[in-house]
């Protein structure tokens, strides 16, 4: 690890706070931050926008070299564009999120999009907190920190369901299953599935507000530097 840069991978499923703690972190450390699942999201809000069949992962495939998608890492102004047009609140849609497992599993998706974000990182000099499914195993497996977040499935719907403001029992279930079946499909999919790296240290934050994993994850990355 360079004197002063630090690279930090942040890996868990869905509602366990790794946007909300991964900016924090980067603020605190003055680290940049990448928010990965928005750019799967960007690519699948393409998909979408252009009338491919995002079930057929050929079509897929076939045209996803052609967005352009960008991401700023700023963690207090962290921006996404495809083509250079802001899809910040667009890639958030209940039809992105309920087809990107579909996009994200496509090989060629992810070949595309590792070697965007290995290059993001490699221009952050001063280090950067990188959120996701598999930035600790397969993006950037030499990462010096690598953290994997969980919670209960419980926790995760009623964060999701927060942030949704959903507060209809009914609909605070649909929340729960669409978001348990999401995690399974990134689970199970056969290139680089969400999975915790064998040195990650695993956080569950069912029981700890947003500043107690903040300061966990801050300490962690302060011992790993005292080490060096
Ligand atoms: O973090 P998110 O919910 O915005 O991520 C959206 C989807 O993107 C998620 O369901 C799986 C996919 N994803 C991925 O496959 N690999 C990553 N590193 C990040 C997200």
């Amino acid at each position: 690890m360079a004197e002063s840069s630090v690279v930090v991978a942040i890996d868990g499923p869905s509602g366990t706070g790794k946007s909300s703690t991964s900016k924090a972190v980067a603020t605190r450390l003055s680290l940049g931050f990448l928010d990965t699942g928005a750019q799967y999201r960007a690519m699948t809000w393409w998909m979408l926008a252009n009338g491919v069949d995002v079930n057929d992962p050929a079509a897929v495939a076939a045209v996803c070299d052609k967005p352009l998608i960008a991401s700023g890492t700023d963690p207090k102004a962290p921006t996404i564009t495809v083509d250079g047009a802001d899809v910040s609140g667009p890639i958030r849609s209940s039809e992105v999120t309920a087809a990107v497992s579909a996009v994200s599993a496509v090989p060629e998706v992810r070949a595309r999009i590792t070697a965007l974000q290995r290059a993001i990182a490699a221009e952050e000099p001063g280090g950067i907190v990188v959120e996701g499914r598999d930035i600790g195993t397969t993006v950037l497996p030499a990462a010096d920190v690598k953290i994997f977040l969980t919670a209960s499935p419980e926790a995760r719907a009623a964060r999701r369901s927060a942030e949704l403001r959903v507060k209809a029992a009914a609909e605070v279930a649909a929340t729960r299953e669409a978001l348990v079946k999401r995690d399974t499909a990134d689970s199970t999919r056969s290139t680089s599935p969400l999975a915790k790296a064998d040195d990650a240290v695993e956080v569950d934050t069912t029981e700890l507000t947003l500043a107690q994993v903040v300061e966990c994850v801050v300490t962690l990355v302060e011992e790993r530097k005292r080490r060096e």
